[in-house]
């Protein structure tokens, strides 16, 4: 049984066709009945727009039906225990998409569930945004071997599957995050142990030099509000900004998963600038959750 609990699940060769599959499906508004008689129970700990209505819509378009649990209306919320919850759900539904902090929450669903969970974001993944993402690349730039991708900002979820997805293309991630705010070194290891190329700094402008792509998020995620302030003060100079973009190549891109907070990890210039391509991304998470959702259930 396939489960996606990061993007290390996929082998290279996997994530190669995952990307040209998703890319075929986009350009043939493609629909099938793959999912035709299955349920996909979304389970939702977060708030969620993109990833919770692409991949209803994907679902659909795949013949099949999604139902979204969340915490406030079900006994997810009243402490029932999760190894519980993985049996039962295993005996209704036909694959799990989970949205919640602990990326422990996923293993125990895997552990005693009996159906594939695919990982719409925790703490510590955001996997099926980054292949996304690499879509995005993909039908801009198909060779990814003299790519140079910024990251800028914190060592989130975010870095850390672009980090996993370097293992996984050729392409050469340059990481620029405050002290205290790196990626965790284990994530990173690991990563470089199966060739992925990653430099790793606390300087914007080294990594953001000659980037084909500028990529940020958000300074505080999910769950992290409380620190809001704190952050703000750690990532001043973090700003993707018009002077940043423009020691990137020439045709450089600007990407971000959304939702953004202007003026703090972006500039509004260059949030609505003609380099954002933060839409066509998003449009992306649609072909990328059926391609995905393609190779759990192949
Ligand atoms: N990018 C992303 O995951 O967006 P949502 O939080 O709206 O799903
Ligand atoms: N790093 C962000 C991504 C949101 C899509 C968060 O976890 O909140």
């Amino acid at each position: 049984m396939r489960h996606v609990l990061s993007i290390l699940d996929f082998s290279r060769k996997d994530a190669e066709a995952i990307l040209r599959r998703a890319r075929q499906m986009k350009v043939e508004k493609h629909r099938s009945k793959l999912l035709e008689g299955r349920t996909v129970v979304l389970i939702f700990e977060k708030a969620s727009t993109r990833t919770r209505i692409s991949f209803e819509v994907g679902i659909r378009q795949l013949g099949g039906q999604s139902l979204l649990m969340t915490p406030a209306e079900s006994q997810l919320g009243r402490n029932e225990p999760l190894k519980d919850t993985a049996r039962v759900l295993s005996r209704y539904a036909d694959a799990l998409v989970v949205r919640t902090f602990g990326q422990n929450v996923l293993e125990t669903l895997v552990e005693y569930g009996s159906i594939p969970v695919i990982n719409a974001l925790t703490d510590m993944y955001h996997p099926c945004q980054v292949m996304s993402d690499m879509l995005t690349m993909y039908e801009r730039t198909p060779d990814f071997e003299q790519l140079k991708v910024a990251w800028i900002g914190d060592g989130n979820n975010m870095a850390h599957s672009f980090i996993n997805a370097a293992a996984r293309f050729p392409f050469t991630l340059a990481l620029a995050c405050p002290k205290g705010y790196q990626p965790d070194p284990a994530i990173l290891a690991k990563a470089v142990e199966q060739g992925a190329k990653i430099e790793l700094s606390d300087d914007p402008k080294k990594a953001a030099s000659g980037a084909h792509y500028l990529n940020t998020d958000v300074w505080a995620s999910m769950g992290q509000e409380e620190e809001q302030k704190l952050r703000e003060a750690a990532f001043e100079g973090y700003q993707v900004d018009g002077a940043l973009m423009a020691l990137a190549a020439p045709d450089c891109k600007f990407l971000h998963c959304l939702p953004a907070h202007r003026g703090e990890e972006v500039s509004e210039e260059v949030f609505e600038g003609p380099a954002s391509v933060v839409f066509d991304q998003a449009e992306n998470r649609l072909h990328m959750q059926k391609a995905i959702m393609e190779w759990v259930f192949a």
